[in-house]
């Protein structure tokens, strides 16, 4: 009976699970592999001693990256020990003594896929990553192959649990982000250090692992408008409710033929659109392609199990691989046709904004002066009653389309209005949902 040997390279939540899955399932993968076996002979670590959230056998815990990378038996590494340069130098030396990759590390994907990918290709050695992105949700498998055939026009994602946690629980309980923020560290739904998550970089990771993708071409976390979730405050859930939206953490990429738009921020959407049901800490995307319309994919996009799902389903993959001898596959796309990167002024949406002015005449016809003065009309507009010091009120609008340079320009100007009494809030608004949904014609 053939034995794949695999490289484990970090022993944390996601390195458990693929212990825990790999021995829960020994049977059905066996059964999956024609009678082969996946078996961990090594497992890389920091701390040799530390207490482990699986029983492992303490023999195959290693410190030593060279017992992985030049044992001639290992075949696949899997790398989840997270961050950059380390997995990085890791990834790159595995690829370098001929064993196939499979990771989990959105971050490093992110910096430095191009070189990666570069890398595997060269030796002709697979690299899997199926869990980088939506956690245990088969996203990367559905671009890669089940819509190969079509041309992808758009992808939207909710693709941080965290952020979508913390703004599902705000427009549920009108708390200060704050305050949610620390009830979720407290349940564990939120690192001690969120900023990744909460400042929006996670997901500028995820959205440069699908880019590329959906569309062929590489881009990086700078070519990204990235705004993440503080300043929003609970009055804007009540705002976004009476003008019929959810606010959600959207990332966002669109093909515009001679070029390409990429954000991440908090976003207005109608409450009929799919995303907006997307609570807590799940995950989706939603795509946009010429011929199948559109699709969305939904799941658990953490944790432990869910993301070991992801990482050992990859390892199956790459095993059949070695076992059909069809490792290093097809090139992976990237750089089909290079397209300009459109610039965060550039790029055009609709905009809720909320202004806490002093309450005195003269005021709305400033703000809607400002606004037309960039060619930006308003769409809906409301101004309530008084803040309780007496002489301020807070005025809440959302425009039609604008072009977000136009948007930033009126906005400087707003601010330094006499009546303006503390910086205004901006969110944007995505309510294009389904626009090319019946193209094509026919229905069965
Ligand atoms: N957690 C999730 O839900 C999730 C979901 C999707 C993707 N991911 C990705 O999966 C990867 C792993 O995440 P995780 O949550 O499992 O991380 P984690 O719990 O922090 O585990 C990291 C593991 O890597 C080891 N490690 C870290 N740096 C090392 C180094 N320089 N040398 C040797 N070992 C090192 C640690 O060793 P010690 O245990 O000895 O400290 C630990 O076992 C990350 O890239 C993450 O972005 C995670």
């Amino acid at each position: 009976m053939r034995k794949i040997a695999v490289g484990l390279l970090g022993l944390g939540n996601v390195g458990s699970g693929v212990v825990k899955l790999l021995a829960d399932n020994a049977d059905s993968i066996r059964e999956r592999l024609g009678g082969a076996s996946v078996e961990i002979r090594r497992i890389l670590v920091r701390e040799t001693e530390k207490q482990r959230l699986v029983d492992v056998d303490r023999k195959l815990i290693t410190k030593s990256a060279s017992s992985i990378l030049d044992d001639p038996e290992i075949s696949i590494v899997v790398e989840l020990i997270g961050g950059e340069e380390k997995a990085r130098q890791l990834v790159l030396d595995a690829i370098a003594h001929g064993k196939h990759v499979v990771t989990a590390n959105k971050a490093l994907l992110a910096a430095h896929g191009d070189e990666l990918f570069a890398a595997a290709e060269k030796k002709n050695v697979d690299l899997y990553y199926e869990a980088s992105v939506g956690g245990g949700v088969p996203i990367i498998r559905a671009l890669r192959e089940g819509l190969a055939s079509d041309r992808i026009t758009e992808v939207i994602g909710i693709v941080n649990g965290t952020s979508n946690f913390l703004l599902t629980k705000m427009t549920d309980e009108p708390q200060p982000f704050e305050q949610i923020l620390a009830e979720a560290q407290r349940l564990g739904y939120a690192e001690a250090d969120s900023s990744l998550d909460v400042d929006g970089w996670d997901a500028a990771h995820k959205l440069c692992v699908l880019v590329p993708l959906c569309f062929g071409i590489s881009i990086h976390t700078k070519d990204v408008l990235v705004e993440g979730l503080r300043g929003i405050e609970p009055i804007d859930f009540r705002y976004a409710e009476r003008f019929g939206f959810v606010i959600k953490p959207l990332v966002i990429a669109k093909d515009h033929g001679d070029s390409l738009e990429a954000r991440v921020h908090p976003t207005l959407i109608p409450r009929r659109f799919m995303l907006a049901s997307v609570n807590d800490v799940y995950n989706a995307v939603y795509v946009s392609s010429h011929a199948l319309g559109q699709s969305m994919y939904y799941g658990r996009g953490a944790g432990m199990m869910p993301t070991a799902v992801a990482v050992v389903s990859d390892l199956l993959e790459v095993s059949r691989n070695l076992l059909s001898s069809s490792v290093g596959g097809p090139p992976t796309g990237r750089v089909r046709t290079p397209k300009r990167i459109r610039a965060a002024g550039e790029l055009e949406s609709r905009y809720y904004l909320r202004i806490n002015v002093l309450d005195q005449p003269g005021v709305l016809a400033q703000l809607a002066g400002l606004l037309g003065e960039q060619g930006i009309s308003i769409s809906e507009m409301v101004q309530e009653g008084q803040r309780t010091d007496g002489k301020s009120a807070c005025v809440v609008m959302t425009t039609h389309i604008a072009r977000e340079e136009n948007m930033q320009a009126a906005l400087m100007r707003i601010n330094l209005l006499p009546a303006v009494v503390a910086p205004t809030r901006l969110l944007r608004i995505f309510d294009r949902p389904g626009e090319n949904a019946t193209r094509g014609g026919k229905t069965a």
